[in-house]
């Protein structure tokens, strides 16, 4: 039987920007990682279009069991291991073709309830991608209002961050709260009710305890680094964000990479020079197309970005300049 790499109605997830990933890294041949295996729509649209194997890496150890009744159609072609994309170097010693990151979470995590990573389903406040680890429950009763407000603020850029986090902490003396539910009616109280067309008032809260719990930005800076390592000449990255902040550290660090930081400004000051370790290949992010939009209101806010590896020596990143949120915690004048 022949697999196909379109999705089916069955699928839980559709892939996003596949279509426009595929092309910007053709021709596909050779070893290839994906680090955000998800519903295996990355995967499989890159063994279709050539590649001889793929590494599935997810932290998520269900989506593997969901796997079941396509994956072996590959065989030994497609190889899966549960664990993060931030040491994605350590699933090979062979250097890879191409690496794709598709980050956040996918439909499926989002839809099921009992994952607690939606305000719009009540479940246990758990958020987390994998098995173990804190919960946005763990969280939320653990930090202080300022780390929390800190949280907020720099992770889901909540203006109200700090309202919020003092009506967390008012509640949390008064019950425990440990339901997606209970956080979206604390957050709901603090902002005013949202007009037609605008977001839920809860949703960049949840984006940031998410992204909090599970380190998204310490793996992504992580990520882009071990992809540097892994990948051999020629190689390509591909990463598809969903945030603006997600967005400015890839960006950032294909400048970096590329040797295109810093340079267009007479007043910055001079930097060191260095062999450029990468060549964007997209020069603007690629958003999706409409009929994609027609068919998956979802991937409104996906951006990929592309780009290939040099033979210069790989290089430690300076993650300050990637723009990556620090948190200030205690002490913090905001
Ligand atoms: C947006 S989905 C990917 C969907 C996939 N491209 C597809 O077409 O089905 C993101 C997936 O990446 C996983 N993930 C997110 N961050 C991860 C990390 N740091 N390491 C490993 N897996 C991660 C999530 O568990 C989720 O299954």
């Amino acid at each position: 039987m022949a697999a196909s790499a379109r999705a089916t109605s069955a699928d839980p997830h559709i892939p996003v920007l596949l279509r426009p990933l595929l092309k910007a890294v053709a021709p596909v041949h050779g070893l290839w990682l994906d680090g955000t295996f998800g519903a295996g729509g990355y995967a499989r649209g890159l063994l279709e279009a050539g590649a001889d194997r793929v590494i599935g890496v997810d932290r998520d150890p269900s989506v593997f069991r969901m796997a079941q009744d396509w994956a072996e159609v590959y065989g030994d072609r497609l190889i899966l291991v549960e664990g993060t994309f931030g040491n994605l170097d350590s699933y090979t010693d062979q250097p890879l073709d191409g690496v794709v990151l598709d980050l956040g979470v996918s439909s499926m995590q989002l839809d099921q309830a009992e994952r607690g990573f939606s305000f719009m389903n009540d479940g246990p406040l758990d958020m987390r991608m994998g098995e173990v680890g804190l919960t946005a429950a763990d969280l939320v009763k653990s930090l202080g209002e300022t780390e929390l407000a800190d949280v907020l603020f720099n992770y889901g850029e909540e203006r109200a961050s700090r309202r919020i986090a003092r009506a967390i902490v008012k509640e949390r003396e008064v019950a425990p709260i440990e339901t997606t539910r209970h956080l979206a009616r604390i957050v709901e109280g603090c902002l005013p009710r949202p007009k037609p067309g605008q977001t839920h008032p809860a949703t960049r809260s949840f984006q940031a305890i998410r992204i909090a719990v599970n380190d998204e930005y310490g793996q992504l800076a992580d990520g882009l680094q071990a992809a540097e390592r892994a990948l051999k000449p020629g190689g390509k990255l591909a990463v598809v964000t969903f945030h603006s902040i997600e967005d400015r550290m890839v960006k950032r660090f294909f400048q970096q990479a590329s040797g295109a930081a810093g340079q267009g400004s007479r007043h910055a000051p001079a930097q060191a020079e260095t062999e450029p370790r990468f060549t964007v290949l997209t020069r603007k992010a690629v958003g999706p197309d409409q009929d994609e939009l027609d068919e998956n209101p979802r991937a409104r806010s996906a951006k990929l970005r592309v780009a290939r590896r040099t033979d210069a020596p790989a290089k430690d990143i300076d993650r300050a300049a990637l723009g990556m949120p620090i948190l200030q915690s205690k002490g913090s004048k905001r």
